[in-house]
């Protein structure tokens, strides 16, 4: 029979390529999101890339009354959990608004999952929760710690999920740690919804590119690495989406929880990652030497030998592909921004 499916957060980046996997797994899914930081539109997208569209319900993983429904409505065997906030510099202004909606939110769903008798679940965990790593590429094993808000309320779910694992032997939870997903699902109908100016590398390299910023400003060229800008893990969305099925698929067969790693395991640096897309898309990206940014780590990068043999899953799609796809999503949501 078809597993039934749960995704809160459906509509946003990562939910809804994580969606496609699923559907085109030949799983049943029921899509739960408040729309705070996506578009309806996207279940319509879903539908064209898939043939069919996930059921949607527009709510708030916090009503309880709204998850008893949805759980009494649909044949639920397990709930793939990414609504949250998740901008850092955001969560520094409103940091009673990210532990309400983040850890609130967690904890609504988990009581809602209790009553219902659905104990499986895959859980939107970073490598944020790592802090200031001591040293890289990073296990599992190493120590945790936040360096804002934001990860503190990651941390915080974690710490929720692990205490109701370790209380009942029932509960199956992957706690999956991603590192910096990027790019768009290669159709060009799904990406990141961007909202005002990107904090984040990708999308800023991408808006240079497409003339909405005239330079990228490389926060520090003074670090301990290969050309004294920052590193990290790059992983295309599209194969973080397929790590969720596969932890899903291991909930499914070894009936006990994980918590793993998605990265690449390879560190690029942000002058590699202009390069790269430059030799990706053919564009320039002009850029300029800014003192480093506050709170960020030089090298950031993960172990993945865990997520290769528990799950048989690694990322396949290299740095060229990430930036090509994310090229191709910023040049679709320019045009309609253009004809808007
Ligand atoms: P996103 O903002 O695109 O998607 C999150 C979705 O959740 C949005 O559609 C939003 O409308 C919805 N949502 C938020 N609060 C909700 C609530 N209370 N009830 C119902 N819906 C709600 O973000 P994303 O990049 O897809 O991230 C998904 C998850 O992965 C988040 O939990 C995030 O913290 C985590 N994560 C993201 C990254 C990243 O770089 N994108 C890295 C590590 C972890
Ligand atoms: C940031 C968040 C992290 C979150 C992740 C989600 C901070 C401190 N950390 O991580 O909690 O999980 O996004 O993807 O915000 N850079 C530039 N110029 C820019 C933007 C970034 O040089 O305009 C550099 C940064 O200094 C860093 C690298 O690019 O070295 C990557 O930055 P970013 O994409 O913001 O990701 P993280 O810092 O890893």
């Amino acid at each position: 029979m078809k597993s039934t499916i749960l995704i809160t957060g459906g509509t946003g980046y990562i939910g809804s390529h994580a969606a496609v996997e699923l559907m085109q797994a030949g799983c049943n899914v029921v899509v739960l999101d408040n729309l705070c930081n996506s578009d309806v539109r996207v279940i319509e997208r879903l539908k064209n890339i898939c043939g069919n569209a996930p059921q949607f319900v527009n709510g708030d993983v916090r009503d309880s009354a709204l998850l008893d429904k949805v759980f009494a409505l649909h044949p639920i065997n397990a709930v793939m959990h990414f609504a949250g906030l998740k901008s850092v510099g955001e969560s520094w202004q409103q940091a009673a608004h990210y532990l309400d909606n983040n850890v609130g939110g967690t904890a609504c769903l988990v009581a809602a999952m209790e009553r219902a008798d659905v104990r499986r679940l895959v859980f939107s965990s970073s490598a944020t929760v790592y802090g200031q790593p001591d040293t890289v590429p990073i296990l599992e094993t190493a120590p945790l710690r936040t360096t804002n808000p934001y990860g503190r309320s990651k941390l915080l779910c974690e710490d929720m999920l692990r205490e109701l694992q370790a209380v009942d032997s029932r509960w199956q939870v992957a706690l999956l740690r991603y590192f910096n997903p990027v790019g768009a699902h290669a159709s060009g109908l799904i990406g990141e919804n961007p909202t005002g100016v990107p904090n984040n590398l990708m999308p800023y390299i991408a808006q240079v590119a497409s003339g909405r910023h005239p330079f990228l400003r490389v926060f520090g060229n003074d670090y301990p690495t290969i050309d004294g800008t920052g590193i990290r893990d790059y992983i295309h969305v599209v194969d973080l989406a397929q790590g969720h099925l596969a932890a899903l698929r291991y909930l499914e067969q070894v009936e006990k929880g994980i918590t793993v790693n998605l990265g690449t395991g390879s560190g690029v640096s942000v002058l590699q990652l202009v390069d790269a897309f430059k030799q990706a898309t053919g564009m320039e990206i002009p850029y300029q030497i800014y003192p480093r940014r506050p709170g960020d780590v030089a090298s950031c990068y993960a172990a993945t030998d865990l997520a290769l043999e528990a799950l048989s899953w690694r990322a396949l799609l290299p740095i060229e592909v990430m930036c090509a796809d994310a090229w191709r999503w910023e040049q679709s949501i320019k045009n309609a921004v253009d004809h808007d």
